[in-house]
């Protein structure tokens, strides 16, 4: 089973759940009848959500996996889904570019270079990004992630990354574990019926991991606007 694969029957392929996501679309101020890209959209995790919450929402669906847009093309027909890189987004203008763990994918300056020239005035970012939410993260956890290619950094390096990129942080908080149940319980649900691969085993010991030292790490999730 490829990654592709086993994500496509997921309704989720990272965590978060609707509370945080009414909560940024909140903060943002997104107004009914918004233009919204959902950038790394996935299976379509929160675009189901997003067309609920935001009255007479025209929901634009982005993801590079063209089997991730089928499935959210039969899943929500409602929003639009394209099949394209975040790097070069639809043209918009959007009020508000959505992105949920995905942003990871080209890097947040890239991604706020990339996407403000698509804003409409006065459009927001609302994005969520892994980083480590103590000074002292749990050995466990630094080993877990560096295995993973991974070397985090904190809430405070990623808002000093988007002040650099010459955006402003209008609200900021953790996704928290309820997100993270979120994503993992079904994730788990369905390795318990897989064989033993090395793709299986991996993610198996993502959830341990996060079992063990989920305080240590958490997805930080920003409102942000170009200064
Ligand atoms: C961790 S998943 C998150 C998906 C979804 N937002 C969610 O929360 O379930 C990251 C997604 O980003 C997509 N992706 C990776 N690189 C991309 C790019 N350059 N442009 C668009 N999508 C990309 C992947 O195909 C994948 O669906």
């Amino acid at each position: 089973m490829s990654i592709l694969d086993l994500f496509l029957t997921l309704d989720r392929a990272g965590p978060g759940d609707v509370e945080s996501l009414r909560w940024a679309l909140d903060v943002a101020g997104t107004p009914p009848g918004a233009r919204v890209l959902d950038a790394g959209c996935g299976t379509g995790a929160d675009t189901g959500d997003l067309l609920a919450a935001i009255p007479e929402a025209q929901v634009t669906a982005l993801d590079a996996a063209e089997p991730f847009v089928s499935v959210v093309r039969t899943k929500f027909p409602a929003a639009r889904a394209v099949e394209g890189d975040m790097r070069h987004p639809p043209s918009g203008p959007w009020d508000l570019i959505w992105s949920a763990g995905a942003v990871y994918n080209i890097g947040v300056t890239e991604a706020l270079n990339a996407w403000r020239p698509h804003l409409a005035p006065g459009g927001r970012v609302a994005f969520s990004d892994l980083r480590w939410t103590t000074d002292t993260p749990a050995e466990g956890a630094v080993a877990h992630w560096a295995g993973e290619g991974l070397t985090l950094t904190g809430a405070e390096a990623l808002e000093a990354e988007i002040t650099a990129a010459g955006w402003r942080v209008i609200g900021a908080r953790w996704i928290g574990r309820a997100g993270w149940a979120n994503y993992y319980d079904p994730l788990e649900a369905m390795l318990a019926d897989e064989k033993d691969t090395a793709l299986v085993e991996a993610f198996r010991a993502e959830i341990a991991c996060w079992k063990l030292y989920g305080d240590s790490y958490d997805y930080r999730l920003v409102v942000v606007e170009p200064v």
